[in-house]
């Protein structure tokens, strides 16, 4: 029991802290797309080896049911194909060659691949998926390499979140937003959120204390320029994504 309480209290620590344990997470944006082709394996695998607390990846559901990791509607922009990316069976998909060479991963290769070496938000690009990513992520936190507690979801598409929310009553939620990030407040108290995650030129000192106030973390996206992550730091923000994770000193 004892050993139990320490193991849960030890990948809380883990999914809420930094590495160095001071400043904010730094989150690796699909994986650590500055370096390698996004949402790759490769690209995952990079962002771990710079050492990141937490790994973001995007996902959509294809027509043979199976949860892939890609950022786009159409592979066009990225592959040697076209058409909709949820428009493919996954023997289709497998053919797709990404740029450097690379193919499109299941959302089960990028947490094998993983294996609980960082947190994972996985964002979500796709409608009707929350049930099938509930199922996933209850599944691989009862591995031993894996707890709940290293997994966050998130979406622009708020309606799917209420969606994740009834299927999860406790997992982790962060509410993307584009615009001002107080006008989240009332989606992220309904959602029982933990965190607000808004556009980095929306950011301020002002209103990170209000949405601290409101009880919520607020991680940024996409910082680049260690400039930019130096005023994030000061303005107080709990995490920033980031393609190039290694400059976010
Ligand atoms: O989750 C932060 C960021 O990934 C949201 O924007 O377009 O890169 O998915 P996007
Ligand atoms: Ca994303």
């Amino acid at each position: 029991m004892k050993q139990f309480v320490f193991l849960v209290l030890f990948s809380m620590m883990m999914s809420c802290t930094t590495q160095s344990g001071e400043g904010p997470l730094i989150i690796g944006h699909r994986g650590a797309m500055g370096y390698e082709t996004e949402n790759t394996l490769a690209s995952v695998e990079k962002a771990i080896e710079l050492g990141v607390d937490m790994v973001e990846v995007d996902v959509f559901q294809i027509s043979s049911g199976e949860i892939v990791v890609f950022h786009d509607e159409r592979v066009d922009r990225l592959s040697n194909s076209a058409g909709l990316i949820k428009e493919y069976n996954i023997f289709d998909l497998k053919k797709l060659i990404l740029d450097g060479g690379h193919g499109i991963p299941m959302l089960q290769d990028v947490l094998k691949q993983m294996n609980g070496r960082a947190a994972l938000n996985i964002e979500l690009k796709d409608t009707n998926i929350a049930d099938n990513i509930h199922q996933i992520i209850t599944g691989y936190s009862a591995k031993p390499e894996w707890s709940e507690s290293q997994f966050i979801v998130s979406s622009f598409d708020w309606e799917e979140l209420r969606k994740y929310r009834e299927y999860s009553p406790e997992g982790r939620i962060a509410v993307l937003t584009e615009g001002d990030p107080l006008q989240a407040i009332e989606v992220a108290r309904e959602l029982k959120a933990e965190a607000i995650n808004p556009h980095y030129s929306q950011v301020n000192a002002g209103n990170v204390a209000k949405l601290h106030e409101a009880g919520f973390k607020v991680y940024t996206y996409t910082v680049n320029d260690p400039a930019d992550f130096q005023r994030l730091k000061a303005a107080g923000v709990d995490g920033v994504f980031s393609d190039y994770p290694d400059r976010m000193k």
